[in-house]
């Protein structure tokens, strides 16, 4: 065989190969033998290593899962990935459409669809090839999880037609497959996926493609990010052409006339969904008529145009083993109730919050005592209410403590509020929630910095505020259990990248009381620099629309206090970014030097380290591959760049050392 014939024969076993996989699984309808499919797939995977010329990103042999990654990239969604309303009854439903029809311009009718519980996800077709996928995450910005998406085999890596899209969809573990995890997993002994929702996304966080590749993910894809721009006028019909276009949508959906329509179409899926071969948590209704949608527009939050409705809360008999204090990074006091292992809504659930003393004399809560628990919006499990009836006389009264369970200073009951609180700022449980908070994802989003390290870097006394992970040193970190190398790497790389995090996250991450992250955004917004914030006044923040008197109050004492304004500098001092620039269109499309340009790193860099080079180039448009080909548009190369450096001469690729890249990107 020439070169040309295998050219051939590899683009046929491709199209082919494509074209089972869609019947297979995205139609659910196999065309050929599972044999058939694998032999012509082993003959792909022979013909690519042969002639590796011909190797492409979208091969269907890339769907075993490729090299394993370091960490994932951060990607900025291009438009936001919303959430959306709740309803729990008719009632609401008629009240969402009765703000809808208000609001809209003329009349509206509605797409009704399985809620599926899942992952969102945004996949990008370029050219109708597939190129990124990437997680939600706080909506803004998610992971580029590309790899992961790769082997999930409904998600098609061309489309039907070359276009360029962003589609969204949820990323769902089939029951079957979640019940065949979880049987591997008890044979291993290892803890079993309370839910296929917890199986998928563990699934998709892993590093290395090859887990995923073997989890039996499945997708349905429910929207077109950029839908009326390409000419589409209502939502069925973009239904309709993903489903041309190769990608999965769900059967079920249907267009509804009027929320009647809708309601009834709920009602027939309240018992029939447990029927279903994967979990769905409710509804969603969309107005069909996409001008109306604009019409419509958005919240802060959620589009007016669309609402969840949500499943009754399942509700289950369980019994009270013990009652324990938690104290929150503000101080508060939350009792927990211990219970016997309970499934609830599809997990098992030992515990629930009892929310405050008066609650638990309210409701008469006993230690032993048989009670219901549900979970609150299907996610956080409450106590609903004790069934005395049942008692034997052993159960015991629950008091509350006086004192502080973590620093023993007295706890205090502030006028008005029904909440315990230790008011000890240095109480030790309270700056160690202010650090899980500081690094949590909607703060500073550090990765690799969960509870768990938090509370060990602080029972090692390694930090004891917010400044102290900054000047964390290697060596210590190394000595912490279950922190090797690569580990300590990654996390002092990801704990340097929060440096640039904007204003507000810092702001967020400080933990104002009363300042949530949308406030300080807007604080972020409007004073620009934390300089700026520390010098208003009263009356400069009240001026600000959506703050109040407690808030401004809350701002102004905290940054009063000297340790705040010592704490403030040394953060400043550190390096970390204490601005917030509002991003212009424009001026980001100018920033965009890398745009289209294959982009490859090599050598040892001095001041980067390889994974924020990458990701710089890849927030400036550009790709960056492992390797030197007639592809490439630029070599970054650092000391002792060896062969890449030879090969990027060779072919006359343009090279830059660290310093012009410096240059360039500043
Ligand atoms: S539409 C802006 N349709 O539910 C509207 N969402 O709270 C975007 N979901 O994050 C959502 N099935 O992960 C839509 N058929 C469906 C869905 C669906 C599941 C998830 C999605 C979203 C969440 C909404």
């Amino acid at each position: 065989m020439d070169e040309q014939q295998a050219k051939e024969r590899i683009d046929k076993l491709r199209d082919l190969l494509d074209e089972y996989g869609h019947h297979y699984y995205v139609l659910d309808a196999p065309k050929v033998s599972d044999a058939e499919y694998d032999q012509l797939m082993q003959e792909l995977i022979r013909l690519e290593n042969e002639y590796p010329q011909f190797q492409s990103e979208n091969s269907p042999t890339v769907r075993v899962g490729g090299e394993p990654l370091d960490r994932f990239v951060k990607v900025q969604h291009r438009r936001p990935m919303l959430s959306l309303g709740n309803a729990f009854n008719a009632q609401d439903l008629r009240d969402f459409d009765r703000r809808a029809r208000e609001g809209a311009t003329g009349p509206i009718s509605y797409t009704a669809e399985l809620k599926i519980d899942g992952l969102a996800v945004s996949l990008t077709y370029e050219n109708g090839q597939f190129v990124r996928g990437a997680t939600r995450g706080d909506g803004q910005t998610g992971e580029d999880i590309t790899v992961n998406l790769k082997t999930v085999g409904s998600i098609p890596l061309r489309l039907k037609e070359a276009v360029d899209l962003e589609v969204r969809g949820e990323v769902f573990m089939p029951h079957h497959s979640f019940e065949q995890l979880n049987k591997v997993k008890e044979e291993n002994e290892e803890p079993p996926f309370a839910n296929p929702r917890n199986a998928a996304a563990g699934s998709l966080r892993q590093l290395d493609p090859k887990i995923a590749g073997r989890r039996n993910l499945d997708i349905f894809c429910y929207a077109i990010a950029e839908d009326q721009e390409i000419g589409l006028t209502s939502h069925a019909k973009a239904l309709g052409y993903m489903k041309e276009l190769g990608l999965k949508v769900n059967p079920d959906h249907k267009y509804c006339n009027n929320i009647e329509e809708v309601i009834e179409y709920v009602e027939s899926w309240l018992e029939k969904r447990h029927d279903l071969p994967y979990e769905i948590d409710g509804i969603v209704i969309k107005v069909d008529e996409l001008d109306e949608q604009q019409t419509l527009g958005y919240t802060a939050k959620s589009p007016r145009w669309a609402i969840a409705y949500k499943f009754p809360a399942e509700e289950v008999i369980t019994t009270l083993r013990d009652i324990k204090l938690t104290v929150g990074r503000t101080g508060a006091i939350t009792p927990t109730a211990y219970l016997d292992p309970v499934q609830v809504a599809g997990t098992t659930v030992q515990r629930a919050s009892l929310h405050n003393e008066d609650l638990i004399r309210e409701k008469d809560t006993r230690i032993g005592d048989q009670v219901v628990i549900k979970k609150a919006g299907d996610i956080i499990p409450e106590v609903v209410r004790v069934l005395d009836d049942l008692r034997t006389g052993d159960e015991e009264e629950f008091t509350m403590p006086t004192h502080c369970p973590e620093c023993e200073s007295e706890l205090v009951r502030l006028e008005g509020e029904v909440i315990l609180r230790c008011v000890n700022p240095k109480c030790p449980a309270q700056v160690r929630e202010g650090l899980i908070h500081f690094v949590s994802r909607t703060a500073m989003n550090i990765d690799g910095l969960g509870e768990k390290v938090i509370q060990q870097l602080f029972s090692h006394e390694l930090i004891q505020d917010v400044s102290d992970l900054y000047k964390l040193k290697r060596e210590d970190l190394l000595e912490l259990e279950r922190m090797g190398e690569k580990s300590v790497s990654n996390l002092l790389e990801a704990i340097e990248a929060s440096k640039d995090n904007p204003l507000d996250r810092l702001l967020f991450g400080l933990g104002i009381r009363f300042v949530g992250s949308k406030a300080a955004r807007l604080l972020a917004e409007t004073f620009g620099t934390m300089e700026k914030l520390q010098e208003a006044t009263m009356e400069d923040l009240v001026a600000i629309h959506e703050v109040g008197e407690k808030m401004a109050d809350s701002i102004t004492s905290y940054f009063s206090q000297p340790e705040a304004e010592e704490l403030i500098g040394e953060l400043r001092q550190l390096g970390l970014n204490m601005t917030y620039e509002i991003a212009t269109p424009e001026a980001s499309e100018a920033e965009q030097i890398f745009a289209e340009q294959t982009v490859v790193l090599t050598g040892k860099l001095e001041k980067w380290t390889r994974t924020e080079m990458k990701e710089k180039v890849e927030a400036l448009g550009g790709k960056v591959t492992g390797s030197v080909s007639t592809k490439t548009d630029l070599l970054i190369a650092g000391e002792d760049a060896g062969s890449k450096l030879e090969k990027a001469e060779e072919l006359g690729v343009e090279v830059w050392d660290e310093a012009r890249f410096e240059l360039e990107v500043k």
